[in-house]
Order: C-alpha cells, then structure tokens, then sequence
C-alpha cells in the first residue's frame, strides 16, 4: 500500500484546490466566492463551487457542489477523508448547517479545514454538528 499522505499535505493540497474551484464560482448576487475541495477515502479530489441563483434560496454551496460531484462521478459509496473551503474575501466561512450534515452522511469521520473566527482551523465534522442525524 502506498503511504498515507501526512495531514498537512492533505490540508495544503485541498486548500490549493479549493482554491482553484473557487474561480468558477458564480456568485453575482453576494459576490461572496467560494471553493470547496474534497478528498475520498480513496484518495480523489473533487471541487466545488458556490452557483447563485435569481431565486436566491435554490443556490447551492461550494461544500455541497464538490460532494454532489463526487457522488455523480463516484457512485454512493464514497466517503469523504477531508474537505477544505476559502472564499475570496478572506473571511471567517465555516460549512453552513446544511453542509455539514451532507459533509457527515458522506464521511462522519471527516476532518474540515476553514478559516474560523480564530483565524485557520481544523476541526472533525463531529465536532462542528454534533449528534449529526442518520436514518435508523
Ligand atoms: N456559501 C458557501 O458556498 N459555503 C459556505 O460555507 C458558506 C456560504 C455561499 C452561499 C452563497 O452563495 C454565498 O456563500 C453567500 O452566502
């Protein structure tokens, strides 16, 4: 089995993607930019960007376009080792409520990595939604 890559290289490789996926953003409403980058258990990467929408309640996040992709090209068993997000206005965003119960049905063990109020930080999916819900 090859090496398993250190938590750092994981954290710089994802936020450097997130990065990248942050500039197909399309955000004309909020002008609010975001990237989300995931890595799979199984090694992949998949990206993600915030889309708006005129009705501004069907836009969907960069954490949930990135995952949703990686179901579309993976299939349902994917599980998710670690997601990055950035934004383009280098503000404190960490995965909406929404997000980070579809970051927990795809990897309950995952590790997220967003700039906090404190500055930078890595936190387990379990801590930021506790007593995350699963069907049965
Ligand atoms: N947004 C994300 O894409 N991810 C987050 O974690 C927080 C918010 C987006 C949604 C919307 O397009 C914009 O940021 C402003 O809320």
């Amino acid at each position: 089995m090859p090496p398993r890559k250190s938590e750092c290289d994981v954290r710089k490789r994802l936020l450097a993607a997130a990065r990248r996926a942050m500039k197909n953003a399309y955000a004309p409403y909020s002008k609010f930019k975001v990237g989300a980058a995931l890595l799979t258990t199984a090694g992949k990467i998949f990206l993600g960007c915030n889309i708006e929408n005129a009705s501004y309640g069907m836009t969907n996040c960069a954490e949930r376009t990135a995952i949703f992709s990686a179901v579309a090209q993976l299939g349902p068993k994917i599980r998710i080792r670690a997601v990055a997000v950035v934004n383009n206005q280098n503000a404190p965003c960490s995965p909406c409520g929404a997000c980070r119960q579809v970051i927990f049905q795809f990897g309950p063990e995952a590790m997220v990595y967003f700039l906090g109020s404190a500055g930078w930080t890595q936190m387990p999916i379990a801590d930021l939604l506790p007593e995350g819900f699963r069907l049965q």
